[in-house]
């Protein structure tokens, strides 16, 4: 048997370990974290997250083979293998404030497993980090270690929330980077092993530190590049008439382009994507690439842009005022089938239109918790109702700023009587079915598409 700890019990940690466990029943895992609260939910039947799947694989594995505890110096004591997976936010002060990763959590991890080590470990960083951290780590670790020997792997998490217990039973690739040396190469193979338990051996990639390390800014910088690219031409598709749906089915059929993550919207949101992105940003810049630093920065200046261009047209639309007008905003998460709302765009566009004194209405399934607690700056001006038919009552306008599949089925009929008039509905998402919708009545406006409008032209164009 051997024992795995998981420090960090967030979104990456409480997903991934679970999964593991499950395919991993002769070895005992442990996740431990420094929130009390979040680990007593972990322990009980309302996790902490919301992800399909994951309470099935914790019912199946929790009490067995997975424990949470906030215990965290007895569990690295016993630990042979420990994943951190501890937050790495965007450092907030100092130099590389706004781009570089704040790493003080990491270190003062690195720190803790050192102090209470009794025996060699192997330490896999899970958090996404920037490129070298794992020297840094392996500095730490191996300064004062009493002739303990620490192994430190790069293992990143590729896992997208709402799908993480499905990606991580199917994993397009594991990633795992080592030291080329005898006990790096060992440390490697320890993890392979473990996964794969589940996943085809072909599909488990061994690399060197950093380009494993690398790897991971990367994806998420192609990912969140592709959303940047559809969304700046659906500005275009907006002044020539162009659809934006017919244009990415159009570009996505050719195989070397690909049909996923083409959906234009209001802008991508999640922890990572931005994150990530200012993070490579500041490596570009601090090996003096500054060409290649202004090429990615684009990315994120381009989603601010699409955020801030989505509410001012919703503005522009209203007869330039939406002072004192009630607004539902169909949605606060930040993609559907999550709770999280970190960096959601759905906030992004809140907080733009109460700067235009707008009267506004948020409801989600099952982010307003958490929207609740991000907005906590403006409480008092934002109404929050779980019932989107209750949102709407009395609205001018709906956005629908989560593409969740409920949205698409709702009685818009209904909705419409009892909005105010003229209605509009906002589709930040293209997730409607807006023919329909103008048929109803209302003044249709979507993202990279001709407006359904019957008055006359006041922002996004009409048809
Ligand atoms: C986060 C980052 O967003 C992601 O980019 C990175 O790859 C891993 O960390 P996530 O799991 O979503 O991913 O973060 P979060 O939900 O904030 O969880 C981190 C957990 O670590 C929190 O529960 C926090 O309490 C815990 N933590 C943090 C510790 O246990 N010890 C610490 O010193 C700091
Ligand atoms: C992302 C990466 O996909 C994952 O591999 C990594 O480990 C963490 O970051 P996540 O942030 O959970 O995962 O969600 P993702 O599905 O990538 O969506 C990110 C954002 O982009 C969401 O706001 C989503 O709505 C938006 N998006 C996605 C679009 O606007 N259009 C698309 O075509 C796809």
């Amino acid at each position: 048997m051997t024992n795995i700890l998981c420090i960090g019990a967030g979104y990456v940690g409480g997903s991934t370990m679970p999964v593991l466990a499950s395919h991993c029943p002769e070895h005992r895992f442990v996740v431990v974290d420094i929130n009390e609260a979040r680990i007593a939910a972990w322990q009980s039947d309302q996790l902490p997250i919301y992800e399909p799947g994951l309470e099935e694989v914790v019912q199946q594995t929790r009490g067995k083979n997975l424990f949470f505890s906030t215990e965290i110096d007895r569990h690295i004591a016993e630990a042979d293998i420990i994943f951190v997976s501890v937050n790495t936010p965007t450092k907030m002060f100092g130099q590389g404030a706004g781009r570089a990763a704040d790493l003080q959590y990491w270190e003062k991890t690195a720190r803790q497993i050192l102090r209470n080590s009794t025996s060699s470990k192997i330490v896999v960083e899970k958090s996404t980090l920037p490129v070298r951290t794992a020297e840094a780590m392996e500095r730490i670790l191996n300064s004062n270690s009493n002739g303990l020997h620490f192994d430190v792997l790069s293992n990143p998490e590729f896992l997208a929330e709402g799908t993480a217990i499905k990606d991580m039973q199917n994993p397009d690739r594991v990633l795992i980077g080592g030291r080329e040396t005898n006990s790096g190469r060992t440390a490697v193979e320890k993890l392979v092993a473990l996964y794969a338990t589940w996943v085809p051996r072909d599909r488990i990639l061994t690399t060197n530190l950093w380009s494993s390390e690398l790897s991971k800014l990367v994806a998420n910088a192609f990912l969140a590049q592709r959303i940047s690219s559809i969304n700046s031409i659906s500005a275009l598709c907006e002044k020539t008439e162009a659809d934006v749906s017919e244009v990415a089915n159009a570009i996505g059929r050719d195989a070397r382009i690909g049909r996923r993550f083409l959906q234009a919207s209001v802008g991508f949101g999640g922890s990572c994507f931005r994150k990530d992105i200012l993070n490579l940003v500041y490596l570009c810049e601090h090996y003096g690439l500054h060409e290649v630093a202004r090429y990615w920065e684009q990315v994120v200046l381009m989603n601010e842009y699409q955020e801030r261009r989505f509410a001012s047209n919703m503005v522009a639309s209203m007869f330039n005022t939406v002072a004192g007008k009630r607004i539902a905003l169909f949605g606060a998460a930040f993609k559907a089938h999550t709770s999280d709302t970190r960096e959601s765009p759905a906030l992004a566009v809140c907080r733009a239109l109460l700067e235009e004194r707008a009267d506004i209405v948020m409801t989600d399934p099952y982010a307003l918790d958490n929207a609740c607690q991000d907005l906590k700056d403006l409480e008092g001006r934002i109404t929050y109702e779980p019932d989107p038919y209750a949102a709407s009552r009395g609205a001018h306008a709906i956005a629908i700023l989560t593409e969740w599949p409920q949205y698409a089925q709702l009685d818009y009929e209904r909705i419409y009587q009892s909005m105010s008039k003229p209605a509009f509905v906002f589709d930040g998402r293209n997730l409607l079915d807006h023919i329909k919708l103008y048929e109803l009545g209302f003044n249709v406006y979507s993202i990279g598409k001709p407006a359904l409008t019957r008055l006359v032209n006041h922002g996004m164009g009409t048809s």
